[in-house]
């Protein structure tokens, strides 16, 4: 469904540039439901505008389903919004018309797109167990609902790809383990396939895959060990614990990205070492060579053999 691979995105303003993505790889799968962690500015709200078409990538590939995202026009990009993609933004007040009801926010976008179909917004506000507030206005919804409505608005013209940034980044623990029990429901019952951008720890460890973005480009994967785990297991334990296994992210040229404080550990800084034994790859402090030691044959082991 999403292919990146060498995605860059530069922001520009006045003589500073930000490098929000630099080389940026990630693929995934039609029917998929899986979630994006990261620092704060580790470029996570980019990716996820990229990939919505609410920005423009600066360089690299970016497909999403037949659209290449780099190459599409301005007349397509609006036609992509409409029917291709949904989305919850970070901030809900992008989501929502406050002094309209939540039936009215859901039959807007149908609306817009020539979809009207009021029976389908009814249906959506029940699937996010909305069908008795229906009628309210959104200022008279507390935060989780307006969050709920914003769920039904982001899949008012059926999308095949629902992007969610924080989605339950303001509201309590019931609500966000309720809003994701809704996109386990969408996504098993509809097919959508479904990127949850979080800092939820605990919510990342329910879903079946987690990328993990630091400085702009993927630097780790964690993958659940069970497939089949849904969120009423209760087992979400955190990451890289006995629910997911942590993989390292290579790029094609082999690239991989060290966490800093591993480097740090090791006063780790521009150079390092690096040893195969066959099974094992090592990256080590460059070895300091002493005055003693001078340029004679060094030490160093493979395999537990001095050489
Ligand atoms: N419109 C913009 N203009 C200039 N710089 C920007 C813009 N949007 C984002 N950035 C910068 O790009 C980097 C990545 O930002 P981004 O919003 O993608 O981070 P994030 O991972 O979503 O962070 P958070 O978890 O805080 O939401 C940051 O350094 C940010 O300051
Ligand atoms: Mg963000």
């Amino acid at each position: 469904m999403i292919t990146c691979e060498g995605l860059v995105k530069i922001y520009k303003t006045d003589e500073i540039e930000v490098v929000a993505l630099q080389g940026l790889n990630i693929q995934i799968d039609a029917g998929e439901l899986m979630a994006i962690i990261g620092n704060s500015g580790s470029g996570k709200s980019t990716l996820l505008n990229i990939l919505g078409g609410l920005d423009r990538p600066s360089a690299g590939q970016v497909k999403v389903g037949d659209w290449d995202l780099l190459k599409i026009t301005d007349k397509q990009l609006v036609d992509y919004k409409r029917h291709t993609v949904g989305f919850i933004w970070q901030n809900n007040a992008r989501n929502l018309v406050s002094y309209l009801t939540a039936l009215e926010n859901v039959e807007m976008p149908m609306m817009l797109s020539g979809n009207y179909d009021p029976a389908y917004a009814k249906q959506l506000l029940e699937w996010v167990g909305l069908s008795h507030r229906m009628n309210n206005k959104l200022q008279e919804l507390s935060g989780g609902e307006q969050q709920r409505v914003a769920i039904a608005i982001s899949l008012a013209n059926r999308p095949r790809l629902l992007l969610a940034d924080e989605p339950t980044g303001s509201v309590d623990t019931k609500t966000a383990d309720m809003i994701l029990a809704i996109f386990q429901r969408l996504n098993k019952e509809l097919g959508v396939t479904i990127v949850i951008v979080t800092h939820d720890l605990s919510m990342a460890g329910k879903v079946g895959r987690v990328v993990a973005i630091r400085d702009g480009m993927t630097s780790s994967e964690f993958i659940a060990r069970n497939s089949a785990m849904t969120a009423d297991d209760g087992s979400g334990t955190g990451l890289a614990g006995d629910d997911h296994e942590e993989y390292v992210v290579l790029d094609r040229a082999g690239r991989l990205q060290v966490p800093k404080a591993y480097l740090t550990a090791l006063q780790i800084d521009g150079k390092a070492s690096m040893e195969f034994d066959g099974e094992k790859i090592m990256i080590k402090a460059p070895k300091v060579i002493t005055a003693s030691e001078g340029t004679a044959p060094n030490s160093h082991t493979v395999g537990g053999k001095t050489k």
